[in-house]
Formats: structure tokens, sequence, C-alpha cells
């Protein structure tokens, strides 16, 4: 395949010789992240592996560090392909490399640490934006393209792309940019995507219209948000059918015209209740939805279908996620949903309690400390749902700590796109920070997160200030 065919032009090349190095593999060894993003990484590297006969088997890390490095060398595969991390560690992977331990094929969106290495598939290499125009499942996606068989071209595969974009929370209002744009355009084209300009709350698919108001938060509206019998009041008094056979809709049953009619008197009541209008602007968005799955189920749109993916891998239930991914799915959706209850149950709780606890501020940060109160692997979405909230003072970042085992902290950091523009880099921040006090981290410049030694929190927290700082003047 030329480069010039793959969806985007500048990794074909990378791509190409990515794919040449597995498709010569003996056995390969996929390797991803437990978030949405790393389980669509897989789902699509190991659709793509697969339809090209390459044999290969499947593990998720929390993290990828020395010691999870260690075991996946010590299971003696000829390469292994990590998808959603790597570029991070590629000090670490180095040194296996070096010793012959495996060859690495890297396809992944994260800050690159030294030395580079051979087969590298990284939009930052090309002066691409990791984290905002091309995620994990977005570099396993051009991967698979350039590995397309006889028996097709891959571009089926652009979904899964999309839903682990849409969980890395890569789409702004607008939708999806730059290189995601063209996969979009890829998934368009091959029939399982559709992308359109529709009310953008969480929960289209599978909330009922009641709740669908009440729980947005992004636009707060008086007498709605929050507010169940506001909500209720505000859709009673619509010309529009809201319940059938005594049963509220959502907002996927509703037809164009009276979706038309529901989005006016929604905007009407903001601007009633004086919501500024660059807020009421953000009630439209892109949405994206899968057009093989079924309407009115978490599968169908990709914000419901990353959230119910993080509800699996978030839990060390990633092979739950990963088979509802692959398609085959009866009993690992019914489990899927039982843990996206939980999630759901635990994201609420954390919010509130970051709400009522509040966070402390240093001179350039602020930072709260979850304890045992939120779990490790969701602290990092609580802190991304905190900055986006009332709660939190929007003009420096936020920094979490929660308890990981007996001897760590896991540390979760947050900006904003304006504060990156102003020089914010939370990657190097936590990168530096952490390994000052004997840890390590990294990420994306506008989320990025850490682990270091327990006792040594606050002076990682004066570290970070100081780099903020200089950052940020
Ligand atoms: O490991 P990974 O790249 O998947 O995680 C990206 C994280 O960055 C997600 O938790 C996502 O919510 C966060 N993010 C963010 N704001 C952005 C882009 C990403 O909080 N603009
Ligand atoms: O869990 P996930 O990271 O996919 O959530 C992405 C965003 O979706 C959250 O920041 C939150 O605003 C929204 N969400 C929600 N209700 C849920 C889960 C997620 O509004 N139950
Ligand atoms: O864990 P959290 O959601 O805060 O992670 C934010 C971003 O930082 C993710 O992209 C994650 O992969 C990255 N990260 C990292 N090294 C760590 C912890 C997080 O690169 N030790
Ligand atoms: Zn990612």
């Amino acid at each position: 395949m030329a480069a010039a065919d793959n969806p985007v032009p500048d990794l074909g090349g990378r791509a190409r010789a990515c794919a040449d190095r597995l498709r010569v593999a003996d056995r390969v060894l996929l390797a991803s992240h437990i978030d949405a993003d790393g389980l669509t990484s897989a789902a699509v590297a190991s659709s793509a592996l697969a339809r090209a006969g390459i044999d290969h088997e499947v593990v998720f890390e929390k993290q990828l560090d020395a010691e999870s490095i260690a075991g996946i060398a010590a299971r003696e595969f000829e390469v292994v392909l990590f998808t959603d991390f790597g570029s991070g560690q590629l000090d670490v992977i180095a040194d296996h490399e070096s010793r012959g331990d495996f060859v690495p094929v890297v396809a992944d969106h994260h800050q690159p640490a030294d030395p580079d290495t051979e087969f590298h598939l990284n939009p930052l290499l090309e002066g691409i934006d990791g984290a905002s125009e091309l995620s994990g499942a977005g570099a396993s996606y051009v991967l698979a393209r350039a590995l397309e068989g006889s028996d097709g071209d891959n571009r089926d595969l652009a979904g899964l792309a999309v839903v682990g974009a849409v969980g890395d929370m890569q789409d702004g209002g607008g939708g999806l940019v730059g290189a995601n744009e063209a996969i979009v355009a890829d998934g368009v084209a091959a029939g399982v995507l559709e992308e359109r300009t529709d009310l953008d709350l969480y929960g289209r698919q599978t909330r009922p219209l009641p709740k669908l108001l009440e729980y947005a938060s992004d636009v707060r509206i008086p007498g709605i948000s929050n507010d169940e019998a506001g909500a209720i009041g505000f859709l009673r008094d619509l010309d529009v059918d809201v319940k059938r056979d005594g049963e509220w809709r959502r907002w996927v049953d509703l037809d164009g015209e009276e979706r038309r009619t529901l989005v006016s008197a929604l905007m009407q009541r903001a601007v009633a209740s004086g919501v500024p209008a660059d807020r009421i602007e953000t009630l439209v968005g892109t949405s994206y939805t899968l057009l093989d799955e079924e309407p009115g189920t978490e599968l169908r749109d990709v914000s419901e279908f990353s959230t119910l993916l993080n509800a699996t891998a978030r839990y060390e239930r990633a092979d739950v996620g990963l088979v509802v991914c692959l398609g085959d799915r009866d009993a690992a959706l019914a489990e899927a949903r039982r843990l996206l209850r939980n999630h759901r149950r635990n994201l609420s709780e954390g919010l509130q309690w970051v709400k009522t606890e509040g966070v402390t501020h240093e001179e350039h940060l602020q930072w709260f400390d979850a304890g045992s109160r939120i779990r490790e692997t969701i602290v990092g979405i609580v802190a991304g749902m905190a900055a986006g909230s009332p709660a939190v003072d929007r003009s420096k970042p936020v920094i979490a700590f929660a308890e990981k085992g007996d001897t760590e902290l896991k540390v979760s950091s947050r900006g904003t796109e304006r504060l990156v523009r102003q020089g914010l880099d939370l990657s190097a921040v936590m990168r530096e920070a952490s390994r000052s006090v004997g840890g390590d981290g990294g990420g994306h410049d506008v989320a990025a997160g850490a682990t270091i030694p327990v006792g040594e929190r606050d002076a990682f927290l004066a570290t970070a200030d100081e780099l903020v700082g200089d950052q940020l003047s």
C-alpha cells in the first residue's frame, strides 16, 4: 500500500514499516492500556492481526513500568506490539531490546521518551497533536490500514478508533479534528459510522428523557440541571409525547420534529434563565453513532460505549471489554452493564466527595488527596470531571492523589486548553516532579499522571508547583 493511501498520510511510512515487521513475526504479544482507548486500541490491532493471519495473544497492563515490561519480556514472544502506551517507556523498552528479549513495535500517542526505536508509530513524531488529533486507537487504526489483507481494507474498524478518541476526550464541541477527522471519514465511507449535529448531552441512547436533562452537568440550566422535578415539569409542558405506554421515552425514540421542538424549548429556557450565550451554544455538538449497533444501547453512541469500556478495564475486567469490542458479546455485555452501574456510582460519589471536601490551593496549582475514597484507576476521570465543574478554579491545573497499595500514591493531573496555550505541559511536570522523588510519570500536555512513593506527596507538590509556575511565566 502506498503511504498516501493511508488515512493519515504523514504516518503512512511508519505504519508500513511496523506492519511489515509484524507480518514476518513468528508470534506477537499485543500489550495495551486499561482504559477505553487502550481497549479499543487492542481490539483494532487484534482484529487486524487476526485478519492478516498473524498469531498473537493480548495482555492488558494498568501501567507500563519496569516491572510490567520485565513481565512482558519473560513471556518470550519474538515481537511485542505496544498500543496506547510504550512511547513514554522507550528508555526501559530499549534495554530489553538491546538484550534481545523482544523486538518492540509501538503504536501510541503519548509523549515519547529517549531513545527512539525503529518501529514506532506516534503522531507526535510527525507534528500531529497526540492529545487532540490522534488517540492510541487511532494510531492502531492507522497500523490496521497498513496491515490490510486480501479480505478487506479494515475500514470497518474506524468506529472503534472513534470510540477510543472520544474515550480520551479528544472531541471538542465541534467534534473530532485533524487526523481523527480522516478516520471519521473512513468510517462514514465504510458505512459503519454516522456523524451529525445533535443535542450534546451524555446518554442520548440509554437515558430516559428526564435523566438525560437532569444529569447534564456541562451546561447548567437552572430549574432543570440537577433538578428531577424541574426536568419532568419542563418535559410535560412540551408539545411532544414524552411518554409511551407509561414509560419515559429516550432521545433516540424521538423523531426529527420532536427533537427540534425539545432543543428549541431547552435553548429558550436557558436564555430566559440567563445562561451565557457561549454556554448555550455547547448544548449542540457533533455526535458519532455506530450504525451496526442496536439503537438504544450503550454501544450505539461512541461516548456511552467508551464509558462502558472504562467500566470494565478500570476494574480489572479488560477481558470483558475486549469481548464487547470484538462483537461476540451476549454474556460479556450483561457483565459490562453490571460493571457500568458500579462505575457510575463510583464516579458520582467521587465527584461529590471532591465537591464537599474542596481543593487546596498552591500558588500555581490546586490539589486534593482522596486517600482510599476514590479508586486510583478512576481518580483521573474524577479529576477531569471536577476540573469541568464549578467546584474548581479553571485558571490552575488540578492535581489529584489516591492510594495505590500500601507503599505508593497515584497522581493524576488535568489542565485546560487555555493553560496549554499559555505553556502548560503536565506531561513534563508529572515526569520531572515524580522522578525528583523516586517515582515516574508522563502523559499529555493537558492530562498526565504519575506514581510516587507514599510520604513524598508534599515534596512532589512543591516541585510540581514550581514547574507549573515556570511553564506559565
Ligand atoms: O492514557 P490516556 O491517553 O488514554 O488518557 C488520556 C486522558 O486524558 C483521559 O483520561 C482523558 O479524559 C484526558 N484528557 C483530558 N482533556 C483533554 C484530553 C484528554 O482530560 N483535552
Ligand atoms: O467515564 P468516561 O471517562 O468515559 O466519562 C467521560 C465523560 O462522560 C465524563 O467526564 C462525564 O462528564 C460523562 N459521564 C456522565 N455520566 C456518566 C459517565 C460519564 O455524564 N455516568
Ligand atoms: O491516569 P490518568 O488518567 O491521570 O492519566 C492521564 C494520562 O497520563 C494518560 O494518558 C496516562 O496514560 C498518562 N500516564 C502516564 N504515566 C503514568 C500515569 C499516567 O503516562 N505513570
Ligand atoms: Zn490513549
